[in-house]
């Protein structure tokens, strides 16, 4: 629940995930993974639904950086020890995901796709257009970090939401998706799930305000849908299997959503919309027991646990 420095009054109904959230203690999984048995269409004979789920290498490891920068510069401004403790749990596991998510990229480079001419303007994008700027006065540099923040806190209503989605996708094993890959994105999707209260949390507790938050979702939401077109672009151009032949629309999109593959493009937009609702908590989605429950059977998480 939303955070505040005064005693705040036992909710009424304490619902289970909410629970969970309160004895929120976040450990990052030193988490290791084997590539060098990956197809280059790891969903076989899927290669649309491949790449649309490979933007997700191309974003992360630059956007998880830019989360844990900008979470890193927060620290100081937090007046509360158990939201300080979250958000140190939050930096370690987003820095692990950013690096797993790396391997991946380095895998692709080997197979003959070559994400880098992509990966540098997203680059450039986190740290030039939407990094810490010089010059600042400490209270436009508190402002600026905030503002991070607040964009931050609704990329992970969208990563939550995909943690959901994948941690509830039967498709993907039915497509015989290749089970490192679906392992990958399961332990990370479970860890958005356990985590997606932090990023919102910090907000509110730096700036409650409902303003804030709206920009943070209006600006966040339609600029991820602009780099998951370009991201899916580039890599069916890029595939040296394919050579030009496949192009993305929202159609095939649907169509793939349908097969169970994706999450469907419309239902992500009303998630979004969802985050806008004056009394929306991200514990309200997903489910914190589903996510432990995951991490506590995945084959990565397992063997980092010992
Ligand atoms: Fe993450
Ligand atoms: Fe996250």
């Amino acid at each position: 629940m939303p955070r505040s420095t005064a005693p705040t009054p036992v909710p009424a109904v304490a619902a289970p995930a909410a629970r969970v959230h309160d004895d929120l203690v976040l450990a990052p999984r030193d988490v290791r993974f084997d590539w060098a048995r990956l197809p280059l269409h790891w969903v076989p004979d899927e290669p649309m639904a491949t790449h649309i789920l490979n933007v997700l290498h191309l974003l992360l490891p630059e956007g998880e950086r830019w989360f844990v920068k900008a979470f890193k510069e927060a620290l100081p401004l937090i007046r509360d020890e158990q939201l300080r403790e979250e958000v140190l749990g939050f930096i370690g596991q987003e820095a692990i995901h950013a690096e797993a998510h790396q391997e991946v990229l380095d895998h692709l480079l080997a197979q003959g796709l070559d994400p880098r001419p992509y990966v540098r303007q997203v680059a450039w994008l986190f740290q030039r257009v939407l990094g810490e700027k010089p010059g600042l006065t400490p209270a436009q540099a508190r402002e600026n970090v905030i503002e991070r923040v607040a964009f931050i806190a609704a990329i992970e209503h969208f990563t939550a939401f995909l943690g959901d989605w994948v941690l509830n996708s039967p498709g993907l094993d039915r497509a015989k998706a290749d089970p490192t890959m679906l392992d990958l994105l399961r332990w990370h999707g479970a860890e958005e799930v356990e985590h997606r209260s932090v990023a919102f949390d910090l907000l509110v507790h730096l700036d409650p305000g409902y303003l804030r938050r709206v920009r943070g979702m209006v600006v966040s939401g339609p600029l991820l849908v602009h780099l998951w077109v370009r991201g899916v672009r580039f890599l069916l151009a890029a595939d040296p299997t394919l050579d030009g032949r496949l192009r993305p629309s929202w159609r095939e999109a649907r169509l793939i959503a349908r097969r169970g593959l994706l999450p469907d493009p419309v239902r992500s937009v009303r998630s979004g919309l969802r985050y806008l609702r004056r009394g929306y908590h991200p514990t309200q989605e997903g489910s914190s027991s589903q996510a432990l429950g995951y991490l506590a059977t995945s084959p990565a998480a397992r063997a980092a646990a010992h």
